[in-house]
């Protein structure tokens, strides 16, 4: 087969030129490199995690959002050199617009969020759980497609915005099973690194690309990374503070060398000294090196951890003061956080805890004569209008397939109808775990 699909559109949009294939052979049933399927067996996986995610937000009072995946090119395109920028999946629709599937959510929460402007009642606190698409060198839990959880909370400048956000960070994580032992929450700010900056009179323009760059530290050598920085116009001896800087990993340390009044020490006493009253303090570290690869992070910045080392990040956020005004809107203050479905599987593997989430079908429903079908709908139909969960025997089955079927679904119990019984309205119900039997008017079954 040739397929040349839409030949009949109309002639004002142009059609690409469409690759011929082949259908005599059979066709790759692979899904596309770094995306995946999801038989029923993984997708009661993903809605454990879903529901988990869900019902964490929601016991913060957030309130559940969604965005169209195929969102504006130009949502993405940011100064800085980001490295998600070249990982964007875009391209040129049918009307000739440049269009890409969204790499993350937060582009989109801004855009949603400059929408509706003023009818929206501040501070705005709300999750999402979407698709994102990113063309990445795959590794463990990396992936080309992932879903992310995000949780945002705007028009709040001050750190119980990130407090709070980190909160739910660690209730989710308890919630499946994850100790502090097992992950840690490294956090930062940028303020840091711009009063660093300042000291050398670093011009604003090179902050944001530097970060980008510091961001890659471990993943290239420390001589590529001096080499970068100069290539943004930083003078040896900032290259030389900054990297002594990035190393820090105690206040003390860093009150030392910054003075202990600026604001970037201030907000991050502040936050540690609610994570305490949170109660979360052992899951949280301080960290200078932690600056995270978006541009648009003004504040303090967060990332989740496997203490093994094994694994990437887990999740990973930040204030981000600045994003309206980057499209064309009046800033408002915003922070939040992205968590990712593929590491923390992984993770939950590693450990050992990823759980057993079994098919569970409550009653089958199995007419003992070709001629009861009928009547075993009708049976099926009134346990399922009482909200109860049936698997109708479709075909002509003997019961040794039926009783298979039943353990397969776990099944609670068999509902068989047969004639003599029917007769009288009634239908033989078989509790399959004690193997107890008794007869029911199918009214009343419940
Ligand atoms: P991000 O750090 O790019 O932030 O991603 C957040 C999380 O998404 C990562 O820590 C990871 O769990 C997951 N993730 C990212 N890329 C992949 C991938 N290729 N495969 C699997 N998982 C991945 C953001 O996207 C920000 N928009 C988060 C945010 C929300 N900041 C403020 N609000």
């Amino acid at each position: 087969v040739n397929a040349t699909p839409h030949a009949s559109r109309s002639s004002s949009v142009s059609s690409p030129p469409y690759q011929a294939v082949d259908y005599s052979q059979k066709i790759d049933v692979n899904p596309r490199k770094g995306t995946r399927d999801f038989p029923p067996e993984d997708m009661r996986l993903r809605n454990w995690l879903f529901q988990n995610f869900r019902e964490v937000s929601q016991l913060f009072g957030f309130e559940e959002v969604d965005y169209p995946i195929l969102e504006s090119e130009a949502l993405y395109i940011r100064k800085g050199g980001e490295e998600i920028r070249d990982q964007i999946y875009c391209f040129e629709d049918r009307g000739n617009r440049r269009v890409a599937l969204r790499p993350e959510l937060t582009p989109s929460l801004a855009r949603l969020v400059m929408q509706k402007g003023q009818s929206l009642s501040y501070p705005i606190k709300w999750y999402a759980i979407g698709q994102c698409w990113r063309y990445e060198n795959m590794t463990r839990g990396r992936r080309r497609e992932h879903y992310q959880w995000n949780m945002d909370i705007i028009g709040v400048p001050d750190v119980t915005g990130e407090a709070e956000l980190i909160s739910s960070i660690v209730t989710f994580f308890k919630r499946i099973g994850i100790t502090a032992k097992d992950v840690g929450i490294k956090i930062s700010s940028r303020k840091v690194l711009q009063e660093v900056m300042s000291l050398y009179s670093v011009p604003e323009t090179s902050f944001t690309k530097a970060c980008i760059i510091i961001d890659k530290m471990g993943k290239i050598t420390i001589e590529e990374l001096k080499k970068e920085l100069k290539s943004i116009e930083l003078s040896n001896d900032a290259i030389e503070n900054l990297l002594q800087v990035l190393s820090i990993k105690s206040f003390t340390e860093l009150e030392e060398k910054l003075g202990g009044t600026g604001e970037a020490i201030n907000e991050l006493k502040q936050l540690f000294s609610l994570a305490e009253k949170f109660g979360y303090s052992e899951w949280i570290q301080f960290d200078a090196s932690v600056v995270r690869g978006l541009a648009y992070y003004t504040g303090i910045v967060f990332e989740g951890f496997d203490r093994e080392g094994k694994l990437r990040a887990v999740c990973g956020g930040g204030r981000y003061d600045r994003l309206f005004s980057t499209f064309g809107g009046d800033d408002l203050p915003a922070c939040g956080f992205g968590f990712g479905d593929a590491v923390i599987i992984e993770l939950l593997k590693e450990r050992r805890l990823l759980p057993e989430v079994p098919l569970e079908i409550e009653n089958i429903v199995c007419s003992l004569d070709p001629d009861l079908k009928g009547a075993a709908a009708r049976v099926a139909s009134v346990l399922r209008g009482k909200g109860r969960c049936v698997d109708l025997v479709l075909e002509n089955k003997p019961l040794k397939w039926v009783f298979k079927r039943a353990a397969r679904i776990n099944a609670r119990r068999l509902i068989l109808v047969g004639s003599a019984e029917w007769e009288k309205g009634m239908v033989v119900v078989k509790i399959l775990s004690s193997g107890e039997q008794y007869q029911v008017n199918v009214d009343e079954l419940e």
